[in-house]
């Protein structure tokens, strides 16, 4: 009926589009969405420098200075739209009880007659970019395509960075391989002769997700998690359910994860490499931690980095977890990031940037706090002259606190050579790392599977600057994915629970379960770790662990090391400064249960009964 031809617009869909599905689809979202023309992605760089050039002039980048930047740009958002919006967030599965109570639910079909007015003529004035994406290695076994229609430019490029993206996508999906259609807008049509603005966005926002047709719509936003739809949207809530979905019941399949994990190798002076994949919140130092350089004293140590955000994990029939990082890309915190704190990150950064929502100096180049000396003068993020003076006098910063970098992982000097690498590299162990000023040690290994998905479950952490809203409160984020979960949380945890158990068979290692915490204040109000590149210290012990080389020291819910264990060579840290945060404090731990307490009666419904078990055990041993 209302075919695009009948509207005028040419399809134009290229040659090498051989998907009949995907062309129907495109055709429908142009008739809905009503934008001028649609362009198809092909992903070469010639490509990405047009468009980057098409921004510049519409003022959306400034082009840095290309001998301190070489081909590089910042790109400054509208102060409404700098963060990802959890209470905008949707995810409407066909009943309540399966997106739980962690998650917004709205019934699909309320839902989609709310959007589709909002959808229509969303596009009108602008092009539709149709970017095609394979999320993970092309063709390999644990990847999957998706592709995004969106009305925004800057999306294009930084899918071309954050993805592989482009032509080759279509020759895997083939004439009739399947995808996951991911609609975006801005949510800003332009009537005729209206001018645009730098950063089109609309104050109504909507990131919806629709697990059982795995659709993803997402109006009203061009920022990050909310725009670049293969990352939050589809590598974890679309896809934890994909992992949920495919496991079987008893004796079946066990399915596989989509996980808030970075993933890293870690190779020991006699040469043996290990692999860890670690879920920290939003914020919480992922990107810092795979890009480590062990510090002076750890010679033969080597770090190198598979993923800084997101590992998608799937069992193998030896009984082994083989992980990819879904991406291509990082998009990264730039406030705090220096070469100090880290050096690789830094040096990643010096080319081929896209910057978002940090400062512009005199000299055509980026700052952010924390990243040195402060210049004499810049643009701060909205625009305005920023000075040191300005700063002490009202407090402005000159980029906000969840200003990012996108930037290709080969840009990474200790990228890991299997970073690429289709089959994936098998997890010796994960972390779950919390961001808590109190209460949790700097670490502590589970004694089993079950002791460690209890863990992760009641893992808590104070809120950052990467979501809009509050920021600094410590709120329960099972497993860092309390903002991704396409599910309910206690199916998730019993998924988590069933993998363990089919995985735990003769001859096969699960990997084993560790909890961190270098957030730990002392009464200063200061960190009392100084991490970064000293948290090496402590992923040694881990390492060591797994080799049988330390003990550790047993305690009401886990095993955490004695002063002597951690390798203190080139770092004054005394017996009573480890104790401040290693120490385990009964108070403040019969506090910590009831708000795990809490947690689980907001999660009652399906919660698996191991893991109420195992509160009650450390209660116990608690009140022992
Ligand atoms: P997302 O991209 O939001 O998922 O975050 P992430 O987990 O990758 O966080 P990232 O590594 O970018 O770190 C965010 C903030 O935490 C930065 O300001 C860092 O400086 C800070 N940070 C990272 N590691 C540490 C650490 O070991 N100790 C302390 N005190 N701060 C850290
Ligand atoms: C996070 O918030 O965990 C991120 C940034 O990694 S975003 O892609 O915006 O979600
Ligand atoms: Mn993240």
């Amino acid at each position: 009926m209302n075919s695009p031809v009948m509207l005028g617009l040419n399809l134009n869909a290229p040659a090498f589009v051989k998907n009949a599905n995907l062309i129907a689809w495109v055709a429908d979202m142009a008739a809905l969405c009503k934008p001028d023309t649609i362009y198809w992605c092909d992903g070469s760089d010639e490509e990405y420098e047009r468009l980057c050039a098409q921004l510049v002039a519409a003022g959306t980048f400034k082009k840095l200075d290309p001998v301190k930047r070489p081909n590089s740009y910042l790109a400054c958002s509208d102060p409404d739209d700098v963060a990802r919006v959890e209470d905008r967030t949707f995810i409407c599965s066909a009943r309540k009880e399966e997106a739980g109570p962690t998650n917004n639910w709205t019934d699909p079909a309320e839902m989609r007659a709310t959007l589709h007015p909002l959808f229509d003529g969303s596009m009108k004035g602008r092009t539709m970019y149709v970017v095609p994406f394979s999320m993970g290695p092309l063709g390999s076994p644990i990847a999957h395509i998706g592709i995004e229609l969106s009305d925004s430019p800057y999306v294009a490029v930084n899918m071309k960075i954050m993805t592989r993206m482009g032509k080759a996508v279509y020759d895997v999906l083939g004439v009739d391989g399947e995808y996951v259609p991911c609609v975006h807008t801005v949510g800003a049509p332009l009537a005729a002769g209206q001018a645009d603005v730098k950063w089109p966005c609309n104050k109504t926002k909507y990131i919806v997700h629709y697990p059982e047709t795995r659709e993803i719509w997402s109006f009203g936003s061009g920022y990050g998690g909310n725009a670049l739809l293969g990352k939050k949207c589809f590598a974890l809530r679309i896809a934890s359910g994909m992992g949920k979905a495919a496991a079987g019941g008893d004796g079946g399949s066990p399915g596989w994860l989509a996980e808030h994990m970075l993933i890293l190798g870690v190779t020991n002076p006699e040469g043996r490499k290990y692999h860890v994949a670690a879920a920290f919140p939003s914020a919480c130092g992922k990107t810092n931690f795979a890009m480590l350089i062990p510090p002076a004293g750890f010679d033969g140590w080597k770090v190198t980095t598979i993923g800084d955000d997101i590992a998608w994990i799937k069992p193998q029939p030896d009984g082994t977890l083989r992980a990819i990082n879904p991406e291509a890309g990082y998009f990264g915190v730039a406030p705090g990031t220096n070469t100090l704190t880290n050096p690789n990150c830094m040096a990643s950064l010096d080319k081929n940037v896209i910057f978002t929502n940090v400062a512009l100096t005199d000299d055509g180049d980026v700052w952010w706090e924390g990243m040195g000396d402060a210049p004499a003068h810049a643009i701060d993020w909205q625009g305005k002259d920023w000075t040191p003076q300005i700063a002490r006098e009202t407090g402005a910063k000159a980029a906000h606190a969840n200003a990012r970098f996108t930037v290709p992982a080969i840009n990474n000097p200790v990228l890991d050579p299997a970073w690429d690498d289709p089959r994936g590299v098998v997890i010796d162990a994960f972390m779950f790392g919390g961001r808590r000023s109190t209460t949790v040690p700097l670490v502590t290994e589970a004694r089993n599977w079950v002791e460690g998905v209890y863990m992760a479950a009641t893992m808590g952490s104070e809120t950052t600057a990467a979501a809009a809203g509050l920021q600094g409160v410590v709120r329960r984020d099972p497993f860092a994915m309390l903002p991704f979960i396409g599910y309910n949380m206690s199916d998730y945890f019993q998924h988590w629970l069933d993998l363990g158990k089919k995985l735990d068979v003769p001859g096969a290692r699960l990997p084993r379960i560790f909890t961190t915490n270098w957030f730990r204040k002392g009464e200063d109000g200061k960190f009392v770790w100084p991490g970064y590149g000293e948290n090496m210290r402590v992923l040694k012990w881990m390492i060591d662990r797994i080799e049988g080389k330390v003990a550790g020291k047993d305690h009401v819910f886990g095993v955490s090391p004695a002063y002597e264990e951690i390798t203190w060579t080139g770092m004054d840290f005394s017996a009573s400064q480890f104790n401040t945060v290693i120490s385990i404090d009964k108070a403040a731990w019969q506090q910590e249960l009831g708000l795990h307490t809490q947690l689980f009666n907001q999660l009652h419904y399906h919660l698996p009964a191991e893991l109420e078990a195992t509160r009650a055990q450390i209660e116990k041993r608690l009140a022992a």
